[in-house]
């Protein structure tokens, strides 16, 4: 009974969420990403159950019927959408909010890197774009939106959207950010180098900083050539004056005498 109560919900959510959804029947009987969610509750019932080779078995078979790989020991949210589900995988450790929505080609996956929990896990709300790679025991906050075809591999905040490789924070709780990368904020870290976009903004920084600089070293050299001209000339003038002044004191000293007498 309350796996019927699932399916309806799950039927409205495709009505919601897809412009293109028709009637509850067509709904029920032509959306992959729906069989996909039903079939993955007797499998983690299976799982659960340490029956993990018939779960495993028919979480594949469930695969090859929808195009969708759900670990039968992932955790998935009400109202999963998983639009078009074509080649979607969902990775052992992942976990779900409710209200997530996922396109095609999308990978809930390990880094290769990590043991234990190494799979993403999703706040309410997620929506994931085609072809987005989310890797690694990583939290997209609630609300937050991955752009089709990004990689994300560090922790992304809620009502965040994020688009690229790596993926970077492009707008925050409605409100567009400039450039903003994964670890130019507190709490969050960037994955990888930066983009060649902003490797060419940086040189062209970099270069503009050291024309500026050359330019300010010529005009220090200049003034300093000009404060020892000038000195020089004080210098001059200053033994002049003293010569002169000495010249009339000699003539006067040689005069007194002959007034004197
Ligand atoms: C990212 C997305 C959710 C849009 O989010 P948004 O918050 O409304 O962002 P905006 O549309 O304002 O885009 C912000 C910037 O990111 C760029 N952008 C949007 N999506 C992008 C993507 N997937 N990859 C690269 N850049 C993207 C925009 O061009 C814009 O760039 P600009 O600042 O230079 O103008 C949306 O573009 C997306 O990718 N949705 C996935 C939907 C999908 O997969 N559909 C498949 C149906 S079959």
């Amino acid at each position: 009974m309350r796996f019927i109560g699932t399916m309806r919900e799950d039927i409205e959510t495709v009505k919601r969420n897809d412009p293109a959804a028709q009637g509850a029947l067509v709904i029920f009987l032509s959306y992959p990403g729906l069989h996909a969610k039903w079939m993955h509750a007797p499998e983690r019932w299976l799982w659960r159950h340490r029956l993990r080779g018939p779960a495993r078995i028919l979480s594949q078979i469930t695969r090859l019927v929808t195009g969708v790989e759900i670990h039968p020991a992932a955790k998935v949210g009400r109202r999963l959408f998983i639009d078009h589900a074509a080649g979607v995988v969902i990775g052992e450790t992942a976990s779900l909010g409710d209200d997530c929505v996922l396109y095609q080609g999308v990978t809930l996956g390990g880094t290769g890197r990590e043991s234990g929990k190494r799979h993403p896990t999703l706040g309410d709300g997620v929506m994931v774009g085609a072809g987005a790679k989310v890797l690694g025991s990583i939290r997209i906050g609630s609300g937050a939106k991955i752009g089709s075809n990004s990689v994300v591999v560090k922790d992304v905040p809620d009502n965040s959207t994020v688009i690229g490789i790596p993926g970077r924070i492009v707008r925050r709780n409605g409100r567009r950010i400039a450039r903003e990368t994964l670890d130019e904020r507190p709490g969050l870290m960037r994955a990888t180098a930066p983009d060649e976009e902003e490797v060419l903004w940086n040189r062209r920084a970099i270069a503009r900083a050291c024309k500026r600089i050359e330019q300010l070293e010529k005009e220090v050299a200049n003034l300093q050539e000009a404060v020892e001209r000038l000195a020089r000339t004080k210098t001059c003038t200053g033994a002049q004056s003293s010569e002169r002044r000495g010249s009339q004191t000699g003539a006067v000293a040689a005069d007194a005498p002959t007034a004197r007498a």
